[in-house]
């Protein structure tokens, strides 16, 4: 199959769509990879390095889009990518249709096979395209916590794991999922004392069986929260429930109850966020403060440190991706079910519920296109 890997041009993303390693794994299986000048760049892979690994180099995003067969990306097409996008054309990224009604349509209007990494599912119901990313977002949480808590950056001026004599900061982390778990396992290592609050019983006996002693279990509810919150030099959000908005579990009268300087980092911010004063920002404008609290809410964290997050998605997209290669698009989907999770669009029709929810458009069964 021929295969391109376009340079990601929506703002801030430094990530690329297949590292050299990946390139020579897909040559080996007999494919044809063609990349982008300088696509590699800002994850810390060169042209050269491309080339090495059996890629072959275009100048331009046209021609890449113009030769391929399957496009392998991080982010959603931008609307000037949309023209270059053909008919049957197999598309494999991050996309989130359903907060993006225009690409959506686009992606219909142009006929191209979507397939993206946040349905790609597992039978336990795991995500494996999603989970690197929650992981790089949870360590980072922490060490910007760490960072905005410091006074130049108008937090409280507290050192997380404290020194001899003098005790260690508080952590309070709302959710105990992939994001919650790495979070609370940095701050850990930090020395911090962290408490982790989640609705789900089972899953804060296991994070109990596993975390270290400096790290409290609390079931998450009202009551709880806001003595917590009190208490917390800093506060991370990491709730996820499926398929909803995410509950603003703190709300903002409550900041009232934070003592000042206090950091919120609320890493769930990319699904509505779970404290109600937190609303997007970017790498390049990361933090404001309201009530004298210091919000952090990026909503993609993971590409302040596009090396590790690359490497850390392309680790699990590529067997997936050389899967669709080998067999094509429909035999891949056929065979596996994880991948056929994956289908959102295809033919100018919209094969996945939540998609077709989201903008009140018709659903059609995804074994109508294969
Ligand atoms: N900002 C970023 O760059 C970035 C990067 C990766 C992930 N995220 C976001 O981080 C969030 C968490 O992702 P994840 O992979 O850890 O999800 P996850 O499904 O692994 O974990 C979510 C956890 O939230 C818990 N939860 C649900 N309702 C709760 C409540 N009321 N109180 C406390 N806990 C509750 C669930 O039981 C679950 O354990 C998501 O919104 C995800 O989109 C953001």
């Amino acid at each position: 199959m021929i295969i391109g890997i376009p340079k990601e041009i929506k703002n801030n993303e430094n990530r690329v769509g297949l590292t050299p390693a990946g390139v020579a794994e897909m040559k080996k299986h007999g494919h044809i990879v063609y990349i982008q000048t300088s696509a590699g760049e800002s994850s810390g892979f060169s042209d050269e390095e491309y080339k090495e690994a059996g890629g072959l180099i275009l100048p331009t995003i046209e021609e890449v889009y113009a030769i391929a067969e399957m496009i392998i990306k991080v982010k959603e097409p931008i609307a000037s990518e949309y023209p270059l996008i053909k008919k049957d054309q197999l598309l494999f990224t991050y996309f989130h249709f359903a907060s993006s009604e225009p690409l959506t349509l686009a992606m219909m209007e142009r006929g191209a096979v979507c397939l993206a990494y946040e349905t790609v599912e597992k039978s336990d119901r795991s995500l494996p395209l999603l989970v690197p990313m929650s992981e790089v977002a949870g360590r980072m949480a922490i060490q910007q916590g760490a960072k905005y808590l410091e006074k130049p950056q108008k937090g409280k001026g507290v050192l997380l794991g404290g020194v001899p004599g003098v005790p260690p900061a508080k952590v309070l982390i709302l959710g105990g999922g992939i994001v919650g778990t790495q979070a609370a396992k940095m701050a850990a290592g930090l020395g911090a004392r962290v408490v982790i609050m989640d609705v789900s019983l089972q899953r804060l006996r296991y994070l109990s069986d596993i975390m270290p002693q400096n790290v409290t279990t609390i079931m998450s509810n009202h009551y709880n929260i806001r003595e917590a919150i009190a208490q917390a030099d800093l506060v991370v959000g990491a709730v996820l429930i499926p398929g909803a908005k995410t509950p603003n579990l703190v709300t903002r009268d409550m900041l009232k109850l934070m003592r000042s300087g206090t950091v919120i980092v609320d890493v769930a911010v990319d699904q509505g966020g779970c404290i109600e004063t937190c609303t997007p920002t970017t790498h390049e404008n990361p933090t404001f403060i309201i009530d004298d609290i210091v919000h952090y809410c990026v909503a993609n964290m993971p590409g302040a440190v596009p090396y590790t997050s690359t490497l850390a998605l392309t680790n699990a997209t590529l067997p997936y991706a050389l899967q669709l290669a080998n067999k094509g698009w429909k035999t891949a989907c056929l065979e596996n079910e994880e991948l056929k999770k994956g289908l959102n669009i295809a033919n100018g029709k919209i094969v996945y519920q939540g998609v077709a929810d989201a903008w009140g458009l018709p659903y059609n069964k995804v074994e109508s296109i294969l």
